[in-house]
């Protein structure tokens, strides 16, 4: 008898991918479309979901042609999925209403004022900020005439990634995951559903929103294809998962669109007192939620995007690499991209990016070198966060994602951290993580520790940078952030 496989998709924030995988978790195919990001005005992020899903639709027929299968052979889909991205659509024809609002979208940040922090840490773990969903929502209902009333009847639907795919899978099942729900800031974590008191705070009608479920469990049967879909997984979440950070303790960091540190800390959720988020990491069925403390960090690989794309002074994402190992510093130049506010730890979604240092002497070279350290000195803030909340130091840094494919970023990491960075030899955990979800939950693998044997540690890279030098560069990266707060909106 043939072995069969699971087939994982992908749904992020610039491509989605289709991947299929073995029992090993070797990955067997591999499906990538990108998708238009689309701005159009200042602050403002927007994606076509019709499109997405039709890509979507698209790479599964694609992964399975690549890996010579049909669909009797999938034992189960698994998706993982940018969060807090927000659909809403009609229920009678499946239309969305608008253009998604992603997540990296400021255009709510008036509607922040006046929420109380203390009610919406206390209950979601999660701080004022245009990054979650409800403000997103909220925007949408108070700006379409007429949406509210529909709303109201339950004629349109509110959705992250994971619903609208899952809807358009089953033809008509509404539903998501507790990790998405987590991060739409209007579920409770003491409860693990919509909170009333938040469903008010924000106005928005229970009758729009999914109904949420564990992040492994069979939700429905995909249409024309017969295999059950058997879990939603907001990415990050599924990152951890997929690098099997299994035990409190365990953290990883996902180098995308943005950046997200996980640390997990068991089935109580922890609050921080240093600016980072509590959210769900993931549920098995119907075993208790393991909760995560989360470093979010919002701008990353799209710092190198926009380098590419807005700027034009590279021609590929691959370039930076070459163009910073040009020269050895960057010139006395420091970017903070702060293109959707702060995140954590500082939380602020009024700020904007600034450039500062700049001089004649300052070439693109610089640039290059200073976008690569604004990521590192970024995790460099979420870690120290983490570790003064955690009361233990970090011993090494477990990375995944596409931008850790740069070597010289790896090293950047390693010596401003001053821990030894780590990556496995699939890169491709987001989509793991989403993998081992299904399989568990449809028991094609009966044991997560026993998932730990497929993990394999590609790439190891140590600090080697002066501690003097790495202590006057800090204080100038504190003082570029403090410049950046100064020019908020
Ligand atoms: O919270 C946003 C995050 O889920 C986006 O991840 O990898 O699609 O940029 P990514």
């Amino acid at each position: 008898m043939t072995d069969r496989y699971i087939l994982a998709i992908d749904q992020g924030t610039t491509s989605s991918r289709c991947i299929v995988f073995d029992r090993r978790a070797t990955v067997v195919a591999l499906a990538r479309a990108e998708h238009p990001q689309s701005y159009p005005q200042p602050g403002w992020v927007e994606h076509d979901a019709a499109r997405v899903w039709r890509d979507v639709r698209k790479l599964i027929t694609r992964a399975l042609r690549d890996a010579g299968l049909t669909a009797d052979k999938i034992a189960a889909i698994g998706i993982a999925n940018q969060r807090e991205t927000t659909v809403v659509w009609e229920r009678a024809t499946g239309r969305p209403v608008a253009p998604a609002i992603v997540w990296q979208d400021t255009r709510t940040a008036p509607l922040l004022d006046g929420l109380d922090p203390d009610v919406l840490r206390e209950r979601t773990g999660l701080p004022p900020a245009t990054y979650f969903s409800a403000t997103k929502v909220r925007w949408l209902l108070d700006s379409i005439p007429g949406l509210r009333s529909k709303a109201d009847r339950g004629e349109v639907l509110f959705g992250t990634m994971d619903s609208w795919l899952i809807w358009n899978l089953t033809g008509g099942l509404h539903v998501t995951d507790v990790t998405n729900a987590s991060r739409t800031q209007l579920m409770n974590l003491a409860t693990l559903d919509w909170d009333p008191v938040l469903l008010e705070m924000f106005a928005i009608p229970r009758a729009m929103l999914p109904e949420i479920r564990s992040s492994a469990e069979v939700y429905g049967t995909a249409d024309g294809l017969g295999v059950p879909i058997a879990a939603a997984i907001g990415d990050q979440q599924a990152a951890l998962f997929g690098q099997t950070c299994f035990e409190p303790g365990d953290a990883k960091c996902t180098y995308g669109t943005g950046g997200f540190l996980l640390l997990n800390t068991g089935t109580t959720p922890v609050r921080s007192a240093h600016g980072l988020i509590t959210t769900v990491g993931y549920r098995i069925g119907s075993q208790p939620p393991v909760f995560a403390l989360e470093g979010s960090i919002a701008i990353a690989g799209s710092l190198v995007q926009w380098m590419r794309d807005g700027l034009g002074l590279i021609g590929t994402a691959a370039e930076i690499e070459t163009l910073a190992a040009t020269v050895t510093d960057n010139g006395g130049c420091y970017i903070v991209p702060a293109f959707s506010g702060l995140f954590a730890p500082h939380w602020r979604s009024d700020t904007r990016g600034v450039i500062v240092g700049l001089t004649s002497y300052v070439t693109k070279a610089h640039l290059a070198r200073a976008v690569l350290e604004a990521t590192a000195w970024q995790t460099r803030d979420v870690v120290d966060a983490m570790n003064a909340d955690s009361g233990l130091a970090l011993t090494t840094l477990n990375v995944d994602g596409g931008m850790t494919a740069d070597n010289l970023l790896m090293q950047i990491v390693a010596d401003v951290l001053d821990v030894p960075v780590a990556r496995p030899m699939v890169a491709e955990t987001v989509s793991l993580g989403a993998a081992y979800a299904a399989g568990l939950a449809v028991g094609y693998w009966s044991d997560p520790r026993d998932l730990r044997a497929n993990r394999h540690r590609a790439g190891r890279w140590l600090p080697t940078m002066d501690p003097a030098k790495r202590a006057t560069e800090h204080a100038t990266w504190r003082r570029a952030i403090a410049a950046a707060v100064l020019f908020s909106s």
